[in-house]
């Protein structure tokens, strides 16, 4: 059984230390007003003000403390549900110290020793709490720390909205690829379905031409709220619009104009749930995750809100659980929906699986 949320789960960084003006890091500042209704979205920890202090000793004995708990762990995570080995835990806890301390030329005092302070970006208390957390609880890594880095962005996540996944970052480049061939398509209007963190919104925003911008749709309040921290971070206000609601509901304006629509939406069968890794069954949003009995309720919606919202030669890209929900959209399309599109693909991730159909508007 392949389920795509459950077995890909595995944190990803750039093997290098990272600072906050390296790459993937944005050009505006992180100091954000939300409009009222907005919630305000948690503060990535690498982006916190460095108001703390700890002795490098102390700091040391933190990081044993931790890896001794990852140690223990072996592969018993691995073992029940898929979930991350001992090695996974200590490049987390790497990781963890990278965002916390601010810096980073500590990590070269050997053994970490001495009473000198380092400024750090959270408590050391707290620093405690949040790795039982993470093993404990399974808490994912990303909502400890409050960022994924996906392509070459670093998004800000928290409980309530989905952590953009590796393989999701193609679809950016399906989109490129087809703006590259269309001048007509990077100049028009693209929705990104589902928006969650504001992964696809932000990464097809860049690619448009300077007329060119994406609607982010998503029915969660949290989701809506993180993606507009997401979208002003990277300074796209002028290019992405956040609007709430229910799949097409909030485009109702948008019948028959736009050029470009994708979407990840919530694909994985109801019965798959209970037995998803527990980072992901017990901390994502199921609204995120539970796609109906076999996982298909949003394709099948998304695909008929598609006929009607794409203009003709308009490009639609929708990521699936695998191969076959790959086939059945497909056969959707062509029994209930003929004549509606033309030129359907079904393109596999990096791992292979056949993830995503892509095709045009008639
Ligand atoms: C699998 S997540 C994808 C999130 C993001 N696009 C990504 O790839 O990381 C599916 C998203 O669809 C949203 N969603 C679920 N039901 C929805 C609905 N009826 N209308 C709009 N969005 C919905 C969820 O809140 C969630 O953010």
């Amino acid at each position: 059984m392949k389920l795509s949320l459950s077995s890909v789960y595995r944190p990803y960084r750039f093997p290098t230390l990272i600072n906050s003006s390296a790459l993937g890091r944005p050009f505006c500042s992180p100091a954000l007003s939300s409009p009222s209704t907005i919630l305000k979205p948690q503060v990535p920890l690498f982006l916190r003000p460095p108001i703390n202090s700890t002795k490098l000793c102390d700091l040391k004995k933190w990081h044993d403390w931790a890896k001794g708990v990852a140690t223990s762990i072996g592969s018993a995570f691995v073992h029940s549900d898929n979930g991350p080995d001992s090695s996974l835990l200590c490049r987390e806890i790497k990781w963890l110290m990278e965002d916390a301390v601010e810096d980073h030329s500590v990590f070269s005092h050997v053994g970490l020793e001495g009473d000198e302070c380092v400024k750090m970006r959270v408590d050391i208390e707290e620093l405690y709490c949040l790795w039982k957390q993470r093993v404990q609880e399974r808490r994912p890594f990303q909502y400890i720390v409050g960022c994924e880095h996906w392509r070459d962005l670093v998004l800000s996540v928290q409980e309530g909205v989905l952590i953009p996944r590796p393989e999701t970052e193609l679809i950016v480049d399906f989109v490129c690829d087809v703006v590259s061939k269309n001048e007509d398509l990077k100049r028009g209007v693209w929705a990104d379905l589902g928006t969650g963190s504001g992964a696809l919104a932000i990464g097809i925003g860049r690619v448009l031409e300077s007329e060119g911008r994406v609607i982010a749709t998503d029915l969660s309040h949290v989701a809506v709220s993180v993606a507009a921290y997401n979208v002003k971070r990277y300074c796209l206000q002028d290019k992405i619009e956040l609007r709430e609601g229910s799949w097409f509901e909030p485009l109702r304006d948008m019948e028959g104009k736009l050029a470009g629509l994708v979407s990840n939406p919530p694909y994985i069968p109801s019965k798959d749930i209970s037995g998803l890794q527990a980072e992901v069954g017990r901390h994502e949003p199921r609204v995120a995750l539970d796609g109906g009995i076999d996982g298909m309720d949003a394709l099948l919606h998304l695909c008929d809100g598609a006929a009607l919202m794409l203009k003709p030669g308009g490009f639609f890209a929708f990521e699936t659980n695998g191969e076959q929900q790959c086939r059945a959209l497909v056969d959707y399309m062509e029994n209930n929906r003929s004549g509606s599109f033309c030129n359907f693909e079904i393109l596999a991730d990096f791992a292979g699986i056949q993830r995503f159909v892509i095709g045009f508007h008639q």
